[in-house]
């Protein structure tokens, strides 16, 4: 089975409200594939339903081999998930959550101690490890969490927004952690609205916008498929009125980015000519000139004003 999750059709509204609209993809065994898209653009309804924990109005949900809607107990031993909204048990210390998750999934017991002393070790959770998880600060209950779903070993780990509001440094260890256990077989789907974040993590994105799939690929095809976003940034040693660089021909789009200036453009060499030609002409120097492929940003912000049509 080379397939981890198959998506046929999936759907939920909340009254007027279409949260995810007729949504298709594959994601394969042993990938990391990132839901990418803007706060309300339906990730968190995805995840409640392929984790069973939201039925859908329409369509399927097949998690190894097992559908979502018709198996959902075998479905769900085989996952693990990291909500939006986490919550450990907050009356339990540290060393009880994991516990008394490895009890509910079947773990051996002497495997989960083993499990949660290397997971913790690796958090930096351990020497808190017989506290309340009350007195755990956000960012060390998110990763109890984490520890918690990665305790039972998933075959497909579900993340929602597994880094949000955390500090740089534990965002990278969470990230590494992901990492590892990709690479030691877990499939992983997350989500996120940070595009740096799918970037440097995803074999493959999905961009969804108001319920929709905009595009699947991966990062680099992704940022390949927008060719007219290429751009030319250009600084001059003065500042320039910046309607004139607006009429070189080929330019179309432009906007100032500190004191640089980026035009957007098909054709970068024609642009870079005729900025060496205004700088001659107005006595001025170029102090630099870069041609830029197009950005993640840049590849989604296109795709998703394309798709509410502006
Ligand atoms: N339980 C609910 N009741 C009513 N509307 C809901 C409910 N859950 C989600 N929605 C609506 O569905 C849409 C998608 O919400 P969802 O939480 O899936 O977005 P999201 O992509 O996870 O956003 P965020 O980045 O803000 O977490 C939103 O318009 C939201 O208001
Ligand atoms: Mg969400």
């Amino acid at each position: 089975m080379k397939t981890a999750i198959e998506v046929e059709g999936l759907t939920k509204s909340f009254g007027e409200i279409i949260a995810v609209n007729h949504i298709n993809f594959e994601v394969k065994k042993d990938e990391i594939f990132g839901f990418l898209g803007p706060n309300g653009a339906g990730k968190t309804t995805t995840i409640r339903m392929l984790t069973g924990v939201l039925k859908p109005d329409e369509g399927k949900a097949i998690i190894m081999g097992h559908d979502i809607l018709k198996e959902p107990l075998k479905a769900k031993q085989i996952i693990s998930v990291v909500p939006e909204m986490a919550n450990a048990y907050r009356d339990l210390t540290a060393w009880q959550n994991l516990m008394l998750m490895g009890e509910l999934y079947g773990v051996p017991k002497e495997e989960s101690r083993e499990r949660a002393k290397f997971l913790l070790k690796e958090f930096g959770l351990y020497e808190r490890r017989n506290q309340l998880a009350r007195g755990f600060s956000k960012g060390m209950k998110q990763k109890l969490i984490l520890c918690a779903a990665l305790l039972t070993e998933p075959q497909v780990l579900f993340l929602d927004e597994p880094t949000a509001g955390l500090d740089v440094e534990s965002a990278r260890l969470i990230r590494d952690m992901i990492r590892q256990y990709n690479r030691e077989g877990t499939t992983i789907f997350f989500s996120t609205h940070n595009m740096e974040e799918a970037n440097r993590l995803c074999d493959r994105i999905a961009i969804i916008n108001h319920g929709k799939i905009a595009a699947i690929d991966t990062p680099e095809k992704l940022r390949m498929k927008s060719t007219e976003l290429k751009s030319v940034e250009v600084s001059f040693n003065k500042p320039v009125p910046i309607k004139e660089l607006a009429e070189i021909p080929n330019v179309t789009n432009l906007k100032k980015i500190g004191d640089k200036i980026r035009l957007y453009t098909d054709e970068p060499h024609s642009v870079i000519n005729s900025l060496t030609d205004y700088a001659r002409r107005k006595k001025l120097t170029i102090i630099s000139l870069n041609t830029l492929a197009p950005t993640l940003e840049d590849v989604f912000i296109k795709l998703v004003k394309e798709h509410r049509g502006d």
